[in-house]
């Protein structure tokens, strides 16, 4: 038993921010930003707009694709880097709204979280402990940048996307998922705002603000002096790791399943930066034109951005019954993560609101 993708969909914040707007901010280029990521805007999230919404969204256009409702899902995973909040996880609160059964967690995987959860997802469906899964990615990174950092601001955006999964045969839908971490390049992206210690530090540590804890557990307050919560990155060492894993990924996908990387039809990477695809897709010997990149309009979206770009290809008609695809993902942690899917005629659902066929 396996688990196939049934259908897709997607939840964006209204706003665009372009390139233009930030030189008007930063000491920044539409040019640089262009020539050296590929990046030309990006979503930002609204005050009405969160991981929540944007989740919800995404979910009910899957369901609606799908002819499903909230009640025919037995299992939700929410991959997410920045979430909402810390307790509980976003996925329960999913779950209650769509009114859906089973399990529900929250997983972070940095940039691979997808991948990562689409592999959990798998493994319930394929041990018989859930009929039907909505795998969620979605991100607000923008509430998380430092806006005064020029090298970090301009790279990334928010949305969210959704892949509603159910059982299917052995050979068909997900092939194959691989996974892995680097623990040892923890610091090469690195954010510790919104957690504990980030919540003792506000409030200037727990023994400070409730005296008679200060004598049992003086070192709270302390040990948190000076957290910086944004988002910090080394750039060039993390697009080194991205290049080289990207290529190892995809070569252990093919050959655990005994194919060749040429016989790919549709690669949708993690939309870090246009060049890391370039630069991967010429080590392998691969024709950019089959690598799908929708960075240009949304820039890295971390979780989503991987369910963001197969959810435009499949609505593009970029996928054809039978393609053999490839996602590729990687990010902090350090963690990668890859699948080989093979597509059926209908992953993208046809939502009868949006004029198409339904299922
Ligand atoms: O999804 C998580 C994974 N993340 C990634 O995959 C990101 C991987 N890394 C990258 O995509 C690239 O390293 C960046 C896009 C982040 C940076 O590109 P780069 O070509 O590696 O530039 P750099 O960091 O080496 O900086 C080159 C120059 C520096 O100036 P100096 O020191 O040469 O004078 C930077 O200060 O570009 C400067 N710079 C900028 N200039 C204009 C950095 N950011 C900007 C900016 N506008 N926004």
């Amino acid at each position: 038993m396996s688990a196939a993708i049934v259908s897709l969909g997607r939840g964006i914040p209204r706003h665009i921010l372009h390139n233009r707007q930030l030189e008007e901010l930063l000491d920044t280029t539409h040019l640089w930003i262009k020539e050296r990521t590929g990046i030309a805007e990006r979503r930002v999230a609204g005050p009405d707009e969160d991981n929540l919404s944007l989740s919800l969204e995404a979910c009910r256009q899957a369901l609606r694709r799908a002819g499903m409702k909230g009640g025919d899902i037995g299992l939700i995973v929410v991959a997410s880097a920045t979430p909402d909040r810390l307790v509980p996880a976003m996925a329960c609160t999913i779950q209650g709204e769509l009114g859906a059964r089973g399990p529900a967690l929250d997983l972070n995987a940095g940039c691979s979280g997808f991948l990562y959860a689409l592999a959990v997802a798998k493994g319930f469906l394929a041990e018989g402990l859930a009929e039907r899964a909505l795998v969620v990615g979605t991100e607000t990174l923008t509430r998380i940048v430092d806006w005064r950092d020029r090298a970090t601001c301009v790279l990334f955006g928010d949305g969210a996307a959704a892949a509603l999964l159910a059982g299917c045969p052995e050979g068909e839908g997900i092939l194959r998922v691989v996974l892995g971490a680097e623990g040892r390049g923890d610091g090469l992206i690195h954010a510790a705002g919104g957690g504990a210690r980030m919540m003792a530090s506000l409030r200037g540590g727990l023994a400070g603000e409730a005296g008679a804890f200060a004598e049992a557990i003086p070192f709270l307050g302390m040990e948190c002096d000076g957290i910086y919560p944004f988002v910090r990155m080394q750039g060039r060492k993390v697009f080194r790791f991205a290049v080289e894993t990207m290529c190892a990924t995809l070569r252990e996908l093919c050959a655990a399943e005994s194919l060749s990387p040429r016989e790919v039809d549709l690669v949708v990477p993690h939309q870090a930066n246009s060049r890391i695809v370039e630069a991967a897709a010429e080590r392998m010997g691969l024709p950019l034109q089959r690598f799908y990149l929708n960075i240009e309009r949304y820039g890295n979206t971390s979780s989503a951005s991987i369910p963001l770009a197969l959810e435009e290809a499949a609505r593009r008609n970029a996928l054809r019954e039978g393609d053999l695809v490839a996602l590729l993902g990687f990010g902090a942690g350090l963690t990668w993560g890859g699948a080989l899917l093979r597509w059926a005629d209908g992953c993208d659902g046809g939502d009868p609101e949006e004029g198409g066929r339904g299922r």
